[in-house]
């Protein structure tokens, strides 16, 4: 979603703009835009990619400016609603969404300020240059603006003759860079580590005063504060794409490494410790009575996987709701329920939305699980486990998927000590497994030729189901999403035994029904669901294990992984699904870390 990136250094800064743009470019956009001061404003903006707002500024240099990616809230993706936007001589760049904004353009229209784009970012511009006729000073009219904005942002802002740039978040992700040279911001830190790793963390309601040798900032009571200067650990590596054709394809093949380090501290452990989850977690976890899990997208899927297994090995209820529906239905609170929030940003709007409306309703015992440290979701929860995936960019979710299933086995396996339910050789078996973990589903990885011959069979097809039982319903789920997202092919899973419940009449030769056929117990019912798959001259392509007993025939293929992996099995089973999702889009020449329409942090409602 939205990207921002603002600099005011000794240097020429345009490069800095451009490349940190670059790499926000994962975020999602559909146009770009900068303003520079020099000190009067050029403002240059162009739709589609960043490489052509690039050229545009090539030959521009400037010591302060804002730039932004725009995904497209309120008004088409167009040149005239890229941002930023202007008034006068003051420019700003918006992330979020200004809710109240119809009501302040009608005051600001009344006022005589004219509206040249269809955004809800042209009224803060309009607003602060408003506010400034009667507060006069840009940091004091940014504050006031602030105050009458209802909604979430992040926006960064300049003015003509005037040496600072004035940020402020809201609900929305912004970071400080403080550099050698100058004063920064961004979206995330991805964008500054260019020219920076000290990072100082926005919180909520901060608006901060930037100038090329210090910065200043306030909080929502307009009180002076100082935020800590963190050294960000993440390696420039970490975002560079390397040998490889696609962030999608990079970040499917480090998932035996986010595993390793994701459980790396379980490395020489025997038994499951409470401590993984923060200094509280003895406490907080022990007195849980039931799970609920928020989170949306990919990570909701991972949550599905987790009912099981928490269901399964601690024996206490689970629920998993999708966040956006949490936040807003009515529902039963219970004060001993532990709130899990999955989330690899851990910047989802809703997902911070829904964990803010648990704590509301009086459950307090919070745990973030969630990919990037010091992100809004994890410091509103109690207690954190943090993946380390490291940074993924391709907005289809893959090892932040795998990593997020391994931190919930620990979690269930914690919480099934702490119940009592985890005899000794269970939990050491457990440990063995996920030690063992990387290593299998580097074995899993070793499938892709087959995949990829697999995939030129899909890429004529319009449509596709996913079949799955138990706790590889969920994978089912998540190869379908996979699928939908980066090859617009479209894709429905189903709990295997539902097939005949409707999904069965769509089955004929242009179907290809994809099934997860582990050998668990689960086998010989999926056998029979298949059984009817291929009496209606279905495809069928099967995801097995080295030992199930499902036989290649005409109208199916079979693939097997190399073993069958208990419990864990989900998280070698998503991996071939991910694998022919992506050359599946290959093959139709989709833009596959970047499809259509989609955004990587979704910071909106
Ligand atoms: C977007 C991304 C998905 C992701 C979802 C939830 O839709 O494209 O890949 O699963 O948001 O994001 P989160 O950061 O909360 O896991």
């Amino acid at each position: 979603m939205c990207g921002i990136v603002a600099a005011v250094a000794e240097r020429n800064i345009v490069p800095v703009l451009i490349e940190g743009l670059r790499k926000l470019e994962y975020r999602g956009y559909d146009s770009a835009g900068v303003a520079l001061l020099n000190p009067t404003l050029t403002r240059l903006r162009s739709v589609g990619r960043v490489a052509e707002l690039a050229s545009l500024a090539e030959a521009q240099v400037a010591h302060h400016g804002i730039a932004h990616t725009r995904w497209a809230t309120h008004g088409v993706p167009s040149e005239r609603n890229a941002h930023p936007h202007v008034s006068e001589g003051l420019a700003v760049v918006h992330n979020g969404i200004i809710e109240n904004y119809a009501e302040l353009k009608a005051e600001l229209t009344a006022a005589g300020y004219v509206f040249t784009s269809d955004t809800d970012t042209e009224v803060v511009a309009h607003l602060i240059q408003h506010t400034q006729k009667t507060n006069n000073d840009l940091f004091d009219a940014v504050f006031a603006t602030t105050q009458r904005l209802i909604g979430a942002y992040a926006i960064a802002v300049i003015q003509e003759w005037d040496d600072r740039i004035v940020v402020a978040r809201q609900g929305a992700p912004l970071l400080l860079g403080v550099g050698e040279e100058g004063r920064y911001a961004a979206s995330d830190a991805s964008a500054l580590l260019q020219v920076t790793r000290q990072m100082i963390y926005l919180e909520e309601g901060d608006v901060a005063e930037l100038k090329r040798g210090s910065v200043r900032i306030v909080d929502r009571n307009h009180v002076a504060v100082e935020r800590a200067l963190h050294e960000s650990s993440l390696s420039a590596d970490a975002v560079e794409l390397g040998e490889y054709a696609h962030y999608m394809q990079k970040e499917i093949f480090e998932q035996p490494q986010a595993l390793a380090a994701t459980l790396e501290m379980i490395g020489g452990a025997q038994s499951f410790s409470p401590n993984l989850f923060g200094t509280d977690a003895p406490e907080l976890l022990a007195g849980a009575k039931s799970v609920l899990i928020l989170a949306c997208g990919t990570s909701f899927h991972a949550g599905l996987v987790a009912r099981y297994w928490i269901e399964q090995l601690a024996g206490i209820p689970c629920s998993v709701e999708i966040a956006s529906e949490y936040r807003y239905r009515v529902s039963v609170p219970h004060p001993d329920t532990l709130v899990v929030a999955i989330s690899q940003s851990g910047e989802t709007a809703d997902t911070l939305a829904s964990v803010k409306h648990a704590k509301a309703q009086g459950m307090m015992r919070t745990l973030a699980l969630c990919n990037v440290p010091e992100s809004a979701i994890v410091r509103e929860c109690a207690l954190r486990f943090l993946t380390r995936a490291g940074p993924e960019i391709g907005v289809a979710s893959t090892k932040a998927f795998t990593t997020q299933l391994a931190a919930l086995f620990l979690l269930a396996a914690t919480l099934a000590k702490q119940q009592g339910h985890l005899s000794a050789s269970d939990e050491a078996e457990h440990l063995t497994a996920l030690r063992h973990l990387p290593v299998a589903v580097q074995n899993v990885l070793a499938l892709e030729d087959d995949i990829r011959a697999w995939a030129q069979r899909f890429s004529d097809k319009h449509h596709a189901l996913f079949l799955g039982r138990g706790h590889h319903f969920p994978i089912a789920l998540e190869g379908a999403l996979k699928l939908k997202e980066i090859s617009y092919i479209h894709a429905e899973a189903y709990a295997a035994g539902e097939l005949k419940h409707g999904p069965l009449a769509l089955v004929d030769e242009d179907m290809p029904v994809v099934s997860i056929a582990p050998n668990d117990a689960l086998l010989e019912k999926l056998k029979s669901n298949l059984k009817e798959v291929a009496a209606r001259g279905g495809e069928l392509y099967v995801f097995a294990d080295a030992d199930s007993h499902v036989d290649e025939e005409p109208g199916v293929h079979v693939l097997r992984l190399p073993e069958h992996y208990g419990l864990l099995s989900p998280v070698l089973h998503v991996v071939p699904l991910q694998l022919l999702s992506y050359h599946v889009a290959l093959v139709k020449g989709t833009d596959v870390d970047k499809p259509r329409n989609l955004a990587k942090s979704v910071t909106v409602e």
